[in-house]
């Protein structure tokens, strides 16, 4: 029989054995020393909860809305690049498993199924972030493209104009699509199921940019191609540009900052994720869950404040809605159940989450999500509700 899929971490290890290693550590290694990835896990794990007894917990419940949209969970999937070849057509499986148990999804402009191709596969819209690239009329054509394929929220990612070396990937010789190198013929030899999925896939280049950016077809590194075509004078007066370009629901992700999230909220965002691009960027960042104290309170009577960065499972998504966070996205937790089991694992990666955090919230005594505040946190002192501010505090600080 084989080992039941308890935690998050099981179907991390599943893929670990499923996707060849250059796609495995592309999705699970973080960028330098990777001290911002580690600390994004390392400090929500630190955080510790209030525990309530002889609280009537009976018909507890866990929707919410994001962005105006209604969520079963308040988790929504991260935009992520490559997913389609952490599984075969991954963004068009991910997409399917988060409609059908009823969170958002979100594609990214590095996905590999075009905005196209996954609108013609799922029955509902979706997400779309965009990146800016210098080539201002293909951004425009990008937006056009997101407008007519029906997608209820752009979500601009401001943090990676230039991109953070993570060594693993250098290493490992990633490129896109993937090469076939003496050093990897063996492993992708051992790993035949991902091979057929990726090659029955509907594509296996960046499906947005091909044929629409100059050199996104051939070989070459992420790191080269990003180089080459990213705008680095991005600023906060193109929030206006693309303001007027989409006149919905505007996200901006990547908010560390609280000046920065006044920024963006004076700019017209209707919500901000407090993200570090999940370790993957500016390395020595703080972890998001220490960053998010002082961004809720600054900005969170103004603004939806949505955060990602390390979390796994149910307890997680409850610190940072403790804290203030309107909801989560997760990345690496929905990329594991891709990896080790395509759409059933993105669905088991989200149903784990779910009895978690529903579990907890019996165990901490909050019957409706939107009741989690600072007070479900541990008060390390006296029990008074000042402890719980300080634990957040300390966070803060670190
Ligand atoms: C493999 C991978 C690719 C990513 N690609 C993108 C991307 O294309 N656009 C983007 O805005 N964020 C991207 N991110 C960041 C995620 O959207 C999210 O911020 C991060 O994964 C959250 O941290 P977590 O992985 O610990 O959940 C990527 C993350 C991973 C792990």
């Amino acid at each position: 029989m084989p080992t039941p899929i308890t935690c998050n971490e099981d179907l991390r290890q599943l893929a670990r054995r499923r996707v060849p290693k250059a796609i495995f550590d592309y999705v699970d290694r973080g960028s330098y020393d990777e001290t911002t990835l580690n600390a994004n896990r390392a400090d929500l794990q630190a955080i510790r909860l209030r525990q309530k007894v002889m609280v009537d917990v009976d018909n507890r419940r866990l929707d919410t809305t994001l962005v105006g949209e209604a969520a079963r969970i308040p988790v929504a999937i991260a935009p992520t690049g490559l997913t389609g070849l952490m599984h075969g057509s991954g963004e068009i499986l991910a997409a399917r498993a988060a409609q059908a148990f009823g969170v958002p999804f979100t594609l990214s402009t590095m996905s590999i199924c075009s905005i196209e191709q996954v609108r013609a596969a799922v029955d509902q819209p979706f997400w779309f972030q965009l990146y800016v690239m210098r080539d201002r009329d293909f951004v425009r054509s990008l937006i056009t493209r997101a407008r007519e394929a029906g997608c209820s929220a752009l979500m601009l990612t401001a943090d990676l104009q230039i991109q953070g070396q993570r060594h693993q990937d250098i290493k490992n010789g990633l490129s896109v699509p993937p090469r076939l190198t003496v050093s990897n013929a063996f492993d992708m030899a051992r790993k035949l199921p991902w091979l057929w999925h990726v090659l029955r896939g509907p594509s296996r280049s960046f499906g947005n940019l091909e044929g629409f950016v100059r050199g996104a077809q051939g070989t070459q590194t992420l790191a080269q191609w990003v180089g080459g075509q990213f705008d680095t004078s991005l600023s906060w007066k193109d929030v206006g540009w693309i303001r007027d370009l989409w006149p919905g629901k505007l996200i901006v992700k990547g908010i560390m900052d609280p000046d920065d999230a006044r920024e963006a909220v004076g700019q017209g965002a209707d919500a901000i994720v407090v993200s570090n691009h999940g370790g993957r960027q500016l390395d020595g960042a703080p972890s998001t869950i220490a960053a998010l104290p002082g961004i809720v309170d600054a900005v969170g009577h103004r603004t939806e404040v949505l955060f990602d960065g390390g979390v796994r499972s149910g307890q997680d998504v409850y610190k940072a809605m403790a804290i203030g966070a309107r909801g989560t996205f997760i990345g690496k937790a929905f990329l594991y159940g891709l990896g080790a089991l395509g759409q059933a694992g993105v669905s088991t990666a989200l149903e784990l989450i779910r009895k978690e955090l529903d579990i907890t919230m019996a165990l901490g005594g909050i019957r409706d999500v939107a009741d989690l505040d600072r007070e479900a946190l541990w008060q390390p002192s006296s029990g008074s509700a000042s402890g719980a501010t300080a634990q957040v505090n300390l966070l803060d600080a670190a």
